[in-house]
């Protein structure tokens, strides 16, 4: 069978994993680079992994991950820079002023960027802006900065890097709902005011069975805006243990997704959020779940991965 990279080539997209460095090698190597055309470190580019402590920085992994991808003829999405999660303590813990913290964003935004110019093809510039309600989530940069840090943000990304796509990310957006609507009305407003905004990125860490029924609709009204759309993070977990049955629902499922990718011309890529049960982040946070990528722990293909196929 034609590996999935192939099949979503011939459809003009591409289909991405994200990988933890220490893991590439053996099977796990082979599998991420023969089946995937772009990789997104799962925690590597965050900013606690690349800048402990504070002006010391630690690039080893994630620069690894890039020479991976460039011998495989692999896209890399950057991930992330600006977040309330995974942030070295002595930002989290600092005690700033506005104008202090403005600088440190931008000094580790354009450190970053420029790090890798030239050699990413997307950056998820900002994760997880808002709450459920589509509100504002309170964290270091809105309560300290207002909303604004996500232009700031994003006006620094396109000078330190103009040729990296720069999307904003999130959970939960992947049907129409408050929060994907907040985060439609905010790409909308960054459009009009000129602020640099080439996509949008849905998570889509989803439950077995309850992919939103209208996601192709809510890819096409951001596509509409004038944006690409990624699916970035694709994982659909289920109670454990495994059945036959729900590896039939799960593979319905992810075939509904990448089937909804497939249908938009703007949606321009798919990210499963970890190719293996045996490297998912899924048992550790959602207690009783799992089982929630396209192979097994064995490194087999599991119905979810001909979903996947199918809809390529
Ligand atoms: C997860 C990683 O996969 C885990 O290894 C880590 O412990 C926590 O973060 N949304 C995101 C990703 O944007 O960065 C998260 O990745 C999963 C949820």
């Amino acid at each position: 069978d034609a590996p999935l990279r192939d099949l979503a080539a011939a459809k003009g997209k591409v289909v991405g994993t994200a990988v933890s460095g220490g893991k590439l090698n053996g099977t796990y190597a082979d599998i991420a680079s023969g089946q995937f055309s772009s990789v997104t470190p799962d925690n590597a580019m965050k900013w606690g992994s690349v800048e402990p402590s504070r002006g010391s920085y630690n690039w080893a992994e994630a620069d690894q991950i890039v020479a991976f991808a460039q011998a495989h003829n692999q896209q890399v999405r950057g991930h992330t820079l600006v977040w309330h999660s995974q942030n070295p303590n002595w930002l989290t813990n600092g005690s700033w002023t506005a104008a202090q913290l403005r600088t440190v964003l931008q000094d580790h935004i354009t450190t970053e960027v420029t790090r890798y110019k030239g050699k990413l093809a997307a950056w998820d510039v900002v994760n997880e802006a808002f709450n459920e309600d589509g509100t504002y989530r309170s964290t270091i940069w809105y309560d300290n900065l207002g909303s604004d840090y996500i232009a700031q943000a994003l006006t620094t990304a396109r000078a330190a890097d103009p040729s990296a796509k720069l999307y904003i990310n999130d959970y939960n957006v992947e049907g129409v709902n408050a929060k994907s609507t907040a985060l439609y009305n905010l790409v909308k407003s960054l459009k009009d005011r000129g602020v640099p905004i080439d996509g949008v990125g849905l998570q889509a860490h989803l439950i077995l069975g309850q992919v939103p029924t209208d996601i192709q609709k809510n890819i096409q009204r951001f596509a509409d805006l004038g944006v690409d759309v990624a699916i970035t993070e694709l994982d659909i977990r289920m109670q454990l243990p495994y059945t036959d049955a729900k590896g039939a629902q799960q593979k319905a499922d992810y075939k509904n997704v990448a089937s909804a990718c497939a249908a938009v011309t703007r949606c321009v890529s798919l990210t499963v959020w970890g190719f293996t049960d045996s490297d998912s982040w899924v048992p550790d946070v959602f207690s009783g779940y799992g089982a929630a990528t396209p192979y097994n722990e064995s490194f087999a293909p599991k119905p979810a991965y001909y979903g996947i196929a199918e809809a390529f």
